[in-house]
């Protein structure tokens, strides 16, 4: 066996070290089932202290805009009696400009109360600025460890934007080429330095989003008179998804329906050489969305708290091009600059509002900042470098990784509804993997999973698949 076999080996003794002794084993059972609300239940905060924490720390209680502008284009183009309302969660406002401090903020605080020295977090994303911002408030040290670049060292430019904002908020960045090497990485850098592991996929990352949920909830039903019909929530890993809505449920919002929105990258491979840089968006697109509801648990955590397929009523997608226009309609019209990443909800929201009544209210759950890489113009002219084509028209001939189409007009904006059926027989295709009998627990599992407690569809397909049920 060679050294690096040998290291892996180790990585669950590690792991444990850096979770603060969160023994994912106790939550365990047979074959395939864990006591997921144990496991959310195992942080010792409830909604008012992580609130509590998280205004400490410069996090939370953002502005709710209605749209004022948008709203009224959407009239326009909306048959009589129809055209919901927009609302959007400024989210940028939080400390290191996106939700992601509220996903930092619990675990950081967590690991100061236990004595930690420092957080190490493997992420390309906001997360690392997050973490790096709520670790210097916190006087930890912060380690970020970040995929960057492609073979020949060339780095997307929002990643290396997020990068120069880990390093901005005084984190140590290691940047890593697309492979592998991440997880490698993070797990000799948690070995050797003790810190905590600030992982994006456990309990304490996905409670501290609840407050999100919450805080919509309770200002839409205070300005309103009523809980938001739909929140939009833009998708990659599942933590936005999961705990968006477990905040909604929360805040009395259980009739709300949460819709999921991802850019539509279908057909490239995140972990390809070639295709890692001929994306323009660097999250919330289909790469990770789809993955990670089919098979929450492939993370640096033995088990993922985010677990979308449980709490998305639906799954849209919109192109690249769409959210680049919505990110510029959004500055031109409504005059706010912001990032791509709640423009992807945006992008969806616009000409699904028109298919609703007036009376309807949507919320688009968050912004983040912007500037730099993650400007349209930046990841245009990348794109184009990468051979990538840019056109103007019709946003239906998009084709991810060849051509970006920028609609002409708001009225060409779509979405495309991607059904949820074929996504959960693939997550229970792969839950069942080598099985041919299960427990009547596993069975509750499965069907809380995919969110189908009153239906037959987990019976029926593990009837067709001809697998038992037992005890
Ligand atoms: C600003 C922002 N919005 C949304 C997402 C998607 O969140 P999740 O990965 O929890 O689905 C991310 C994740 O990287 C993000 O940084």
């Amino acid at each position: 066996m060679g050294k690096v076999e040998e290291f892996l080996k180790k990585s669950s003794i590690i792991m444990k070290k850096s979770l603060a002794g969160l023994d994912y084993d106790k939550f365990e059972k047979k074959f395939i089932s864990f006591d997921y609300n144990e496991l959310m239940n195992s942080v010792p905060y409830n909604i008012n202290e992580i609130i509590k924490i998280q205004r400490e720390f410069k996090v939370g209680g953002t502005p709710l805009y209605e749209l004022k502008n948008i709203n009224k284009i959407i009239k326009k183009l909306s048959k009589p009696g129809y055209g919901a309302k927009i609302l959007l969660k400024d989210e940028a406002n939080n400390a290191s400009g996106s939700f992601k401090a509220r996903r930092a903020s619990l675990s950081i605080y967590h690991a100061k109360k236990l004595g930690y020295e420092g957080v190490v977090a493997e992420t390309s994303g906001n997360y690392g600025a997050a973490v790096a911002s709520q670790a210097a408030q916190m006087n930890l040290k912060a380690i970020i460890v970040q995929e960057v670049f492609d073979s020949k060292w060339i780095g997307q430019p929002e990643i290396l934007e997020k990068g120069r904002a880990c390093e901005a908020y005084g984190a140590e960045v290691w940047q890593m080429t697309v492979g592998p090497e991440l997880f490698y990485m993070t797990l000799l850098i948690l070995n050797e330095t003790g810190y905590f592991n600030a992982s994006l996929y456990t309990p304490y990352g996905v409670r501290g989003i609840e407050t999100l949920g919450f805080e919509i909830a309770n200002e839409v039903r205070e300005k309103y008179g009523k809980y938001p019909d739909y929140v939009l929530v833009t998708h990659a890993g599942g933590g936005n998804v999961t705990g968006t809505k477990r905040g909604l449920i929360e805040g009395g919002a259980k009739d709300t329906k949460v819709i999921g929105v991802s850019v539509d990258l279908r057909g490239l491979h995140m972990a390809s050489d070639r295709d890692f840089n001929r994306k323009s968006f660097t999250t919330g697109h289909t790469g990770f969305g789809v993955p990670f509801m089919v098979k929450p648990d492939r993370t640096d955590v033995p088990r993922n708290a985010a677990r979308p397929l449980r709490y998305i009523d639906e799954y849209f997608i919109v192109s690249q091009g769409e959210v680049f226009y919505t990110t510029i309609l959004l500055a031109q019209i409504e005059g706010i600059e912001r990032g791509p990443a709640g423009n992807t909800s945006l992008a969806a929201a616009i000409p699904f509002a028109t298919q609703l009544p007036e009376d309807k209210i949507i919320v688009v759950q968050e912004t983040e900042y912007t500037g730099a890489g993650k400007h349209p113009f930046a990841q245009l002219s990348f794109a184009k470098k990468m051979d990538v084509e840019i056109l103007r028209g019709d946003p239906k001939d998009n084709v991810p990784g060849k051509i970006i189409v920028i609609p002409d007009d708001i009225s060409q904006l779509r979405y495309e509804k991607i059904p949820l059926e074929e996504i959960k027989k693939s997550y229970l295709k792969n839950a069942i993997q080598n099985l041919d009998e299960i427990t009547k627990d596993d069975l509750k599992f499965l069907k809380e999973e995919i969110n189908e407690l009153e239906s037959d569809f987990v019976e029926r397909f593990l009837f067709e698949k001809g697998v038992k049920i037992y005890g």
